[in-house]
């Protein structure tokens, strides 16, 4: 099989190509992708020389490039991850947010229909859904009620590809899964971010009361269950993909702490995300029971080895943290 991996030089996305590499000998992936702030070649040296890999640079917006991508490599399925993904960025400027997650996605779509493509995956959020009180999990037919920009956007690109399945028959199957962790994940994000910080030494923003919660799943299991829906999902059909893996994030940040063998007094309490989400939970029932799917990690031993990851390969994330990303990070953080 032939598969267009979008956006797999982000977190994700290189988890996923790395995954299907060493899960299926006799595929070839594809990946194109933009290389915004968040794409990184360097996540896949492993595998850059393998054969059965190729990657293309280009914006999914681009109709002719992603034409030209489809046809070049007969391409039989598009697992689709390319998205800006920072809920905080979407709130300094949501321009790029519709622009990648909505009407991107609707470029892949149409791409994929008229070529006819066998299967279409739209890698989406648990963030659709919006928010959860203290009871309760988001099930499948919870209804969509995002809360920021990035979900919004997420929610529209789900909502267009549910749609072309609804009108033209495309073989679409949707994903929402919740908080992903392990390695190579983008320093902007909760835990890495607070791993590098904590390691040097520096303090550790909390929004808020430090008491929202989110439902912690390591990539890896996340790739394998994407790996099952493209394989065996009914088309048509959304699929939740979590772990039962609930935290408040001080628990994650004290943890984090502990592990590193750093005083709490790095904790600082700063200004709330606006319209910060109190909690997210993800019923999986339905992947698992229908796919078989359960997760591998448990989270204690998810954390630690990320954490250790991150300790191991300070080269990869303080590349990153020079430079354009600390213009964004006094940007959101400074005077907070
Ligand atoms: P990421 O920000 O780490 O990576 C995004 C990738 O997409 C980058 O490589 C970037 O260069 C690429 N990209 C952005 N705009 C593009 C464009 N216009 N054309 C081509 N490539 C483009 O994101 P991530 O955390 O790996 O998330 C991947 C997907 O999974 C997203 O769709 C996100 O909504 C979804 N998701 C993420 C999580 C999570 O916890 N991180 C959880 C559930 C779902
Ligand atoms: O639920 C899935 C979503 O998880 C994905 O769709 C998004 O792409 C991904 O970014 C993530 O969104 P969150 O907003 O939940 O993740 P983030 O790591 O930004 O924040 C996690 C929690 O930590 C959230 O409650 C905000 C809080 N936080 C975050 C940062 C960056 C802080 O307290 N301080 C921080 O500096």
């Amino acid at each position: 099989m032939n598969i267009l991996v979008t956006g797999g030089a982000g977190f994700i996305g290189s988890n996923f190509v790395r995954h299907m590499l060493a899960a299926h000998s006799d595929y070839r992936i594809i990946n194109l992708d933009k290389l915004t702030y968040a794409g990184n070649l360097e996540n896949l040296t492993e595998i850059e020389k393998d054969p059965r890999y190729a990657f293309e640079h280009g914006d999914i917006c681009d109709r002719s490039r992603v034409q030209m991508c489809v046809v070049r490599y007969e391409i039989d399925a598009i697992v689709h991850f390319a998205a800006e993904s920072h809920v905080d960025r979407s709130i300094m400027g949501a321009a790029e947010f519709v622009r990648t997650n909505a009407v991107g996605t609707q470029v892949l779509l149409d791409v994929a229909r008229e070529m006819k493509i066998r299967r279409f995956v739209q890698v989406s959020t648990d963030e659709v859904y919006g928010s959860l009180g203290t009871e309760g999990a988001f099930t499948e037919t919870t209804p969509l009620h995002p809360n920021s920009p990035y979900s919004a956007s997420k929610a529209s690109a789900d909502m267009l590809a549910l749609a072309y399945h609804h009108t033209f028959g495309f073989p679409v199957v949707i994903t929402r899964c919740s908080n992903n962790y392990g390695p190579y994940q983008f320093p902007e994000k909760l835990i890495p971010l607070m791993i590098a910080n904590a390691l040097a030494d520096k303090p550790l923003p909390v929004y808020g009361d430090g008491m929202n919660v989110r439902d912690w799943l390591h990539v890896s299991d996340h790739c394998r269950a994407i790996d099952r829906v493209l394989h065996d999902g009914t088309i048509g059909e959304v699929y939740n993909i979590g772990g039962n893996n609930e935290k408040p994030n001080l628990e994650i940040i004290r943890l984090i702490l502990r592990h590193l063998n750093k005083p709490e007094s790095l904790i600082t309490f700063v200004k709330d995300r606006p319209g910060h989400d109190r909690r997210y939970a993800i019923d999986a029932t339905h992947i698992r029971k229908t796919l078989g799917w359960t997760p591998s990690y448990t989270f204690e031993r998810g954390i630690a080895e990320t954490i250790d990851w991150y300790v191991e390969h300070a080269e990869w994330w303080k590349r990153i943290v020079s430079g354009e990303y600390m213009k964004y990070y006094r940007a959101l953080y400074e005077n907070r």
